[in-house]
């Protein structure tokens, strides 16, 4: 029999090694391979294995039975509830909220009737215990663990047989039989392994708590977000109130779905109408902010984009983004540059997505091109405006999808006037003056004169 070897494993993409190196060659990632032990050799390759049994496409299925919490947003970003026997992963920075959400969802989902199972490996019965008082829920019939030892939780889940089981955190666990420290890479996956197949097998919803390490990855390998249903992300600024529950992967329901929460003293409390929280401490206009109408999943969603422009002392300006993709930020300003003849040069740009609030879509361009210009020419936005649109390399503005909801919401919280590419179907946009533009260039001479 082949001895067992020693592999070494890339924990940010999976590639495998037979020797440590400091960069991955697959992924470019420095510092990210760590020694993993091999698993056990199993059957030979060779050996038969059994004919699996084949159906089509057609076979009506029913949709999954769900399970409501009760906590509207929360419900909403899985898709419309919990989905039996799906393996779920929430990630977050520490302290972010991420044991509080799912203290308050195992007691809704409990009072709900659904047996539920909360395992803490981070803290002790008793701390979670005060947690449970601080939010009011220790007369929820929770059942509650404080465990590190997965083969025992394991064991405890198989007598119980819990409709949902929250393991807080992956990074805490261990097997027996994977040599090497908890939250490395070989523990994260085996455990998480294990567990996912526990949910599959015993038809548990499982909840797996992961942290994000300062790159914004889950610790532990990549492969851990192909290994579960849905991935859900807890994200917000620790300065801030507002915390965002956002699905980045969902089997069973739309991925890029958000849930808005406000952290409280006790506890966290949804938000129903993210847009007027976001644009809530808005001033009224001023130069170098815009308001984006966005769409976050399945819902409009109104931010205020906020810009700063100064003359800047240093060789190369600085150029800091809070909310947004800096690349987005960099071409936005070359193409306002380059077509447009509004040079950044010898300034430094400051761009922030008020209330700790991340922007993703490119619909924003605009809104951030804005932003921009309005800073700069110091003239500010009408402040009943909203805009939307995705500029593109040649300084046209395209089109984007949804422009009616997009419309409809901004119209709600009392915008009067939108400014959006030409050619959008805006359908009926009852009390908004639209100001359609072709390309970037229209957008600087009309509204703010330059170019
Ligand atoms: P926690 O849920 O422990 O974060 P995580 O599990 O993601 O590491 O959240 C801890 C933070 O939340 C802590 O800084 C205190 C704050 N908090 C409140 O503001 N109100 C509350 O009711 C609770 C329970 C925590
Ligand atoms: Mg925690």
């Amino acid at each position: 029999m082949a001895k067992a070897t020693v592999s070494y494993v890339c924990s940010a993409c999976g590639a495998a090694y037979t020797k440590w190196a400091g960069k991955c060659d697959a992924c470019g990632a420095w510092n990210s391979i760590a020694e993993e032990a091999a698993l056990s050799a199993g059957p030979k390759p060779t050996a038969r294995g059994r004919t699996i049994p084949l159906t089509d496409l057609a076979t009506e299925e029913a949709p999954p039975p769900r399970a409501q919490s009760g906590i509207g947003e929360l419900d909403r970003v899985l898709g419309g509830g919990l989905v039996p026997a799906s393996a779920i992963l929430v990630g977050g920075d520490p302290g972010i909220g991420k044991s509080t959400l799912l203290l308050q969802a195992a007691a809704s989902f409990a009072r709900k009737g659904l047996k539920c199972l909360y395992i803490s490996g981070e803290e002790a019965a008793a701390q979670v215990r005060m947690r449970a008082q601080r939010l009011g829920l220790q007369q929820a019939p929770v059942g509650l663990g404080a465990e590190t030892n997965l083969r025992d939780i394991l064991t405890t889940l198989d007598t119980e047989r819990p409709a949902l089981a929250i393991i807080d955190s992956i990074q805490t666990m261990w097997l027996d039989n994977v040599e090497s420290a908890p939250g490395s890479v070989s523990q994260v996956r085996a455990a998480a392994h294990e567990l996912v197949n526990f949910a599959k097998r015993r038809g548990t919803a499982v909840v797996i708590v992961g942290h994000v390490t300062k790159e914004g990855a889950i610790a532990g390998p990549r492969v851990l977000e192909h290994m579960v249903d849905t991935v859900l992300y807890f994200e917000g600024e620790r300065g801030h109130q507002f915390r965002i529950l956002r699905a980045v992967k969902n089997r069973f329901g739309p991925a890029d779905e958000i849930g808005v929460f406000e952290m409280a003293g006790d506890g966290l409390t949804e938000v129903l109408n993210p847009s007027a929280l976001f644009l809530s401490d808005r001033e009224a206009a001023t130069p170098g902010s815009a308001v984006f109408a966005g769409i976050e999943g399945t819902r409009p969603v109104l931010t205020e984009i906020q810009a700063l422009v100064a003359p800047s002392n240093l060789g190369t300006p600085r150029r800091t983004v809070v909310g947004l993709d800096s690349g987005r930020l960099s071409t936005i300003l070359a193409v306002l540059e380059a077509r447009c003849g509004i040079p950044f040069a010898g300034l430094d740009v400051f761009l922030n997505v008020a209330g700790g609030m991340r922007v993703t879509e490119p619909a924003a361009d605009m809104a951030v091109a804005a932003a921009l210009l309005s800073a700069r020419e110091d003239v500010a936005i009408p402040p009943d405006m909203v805009l939307f649109g995705e500029i593109s390399l040649s300084g046209a503005l395209r089109p984007v999808g949804q422009t009616e909801n997009r419309l409809k919401e901004a119209a709600k919280l009392g915008f009067s006037q939108a400014t959006l590419p030409a050619r959008s179907k805006s359908g009926q946009a009852e009390g908004m003056r639209l100001r359609e533009m072709a390309d970037l260039t229209a957008l600087v001479g009309e509204m703010f004169g330059a170019g």
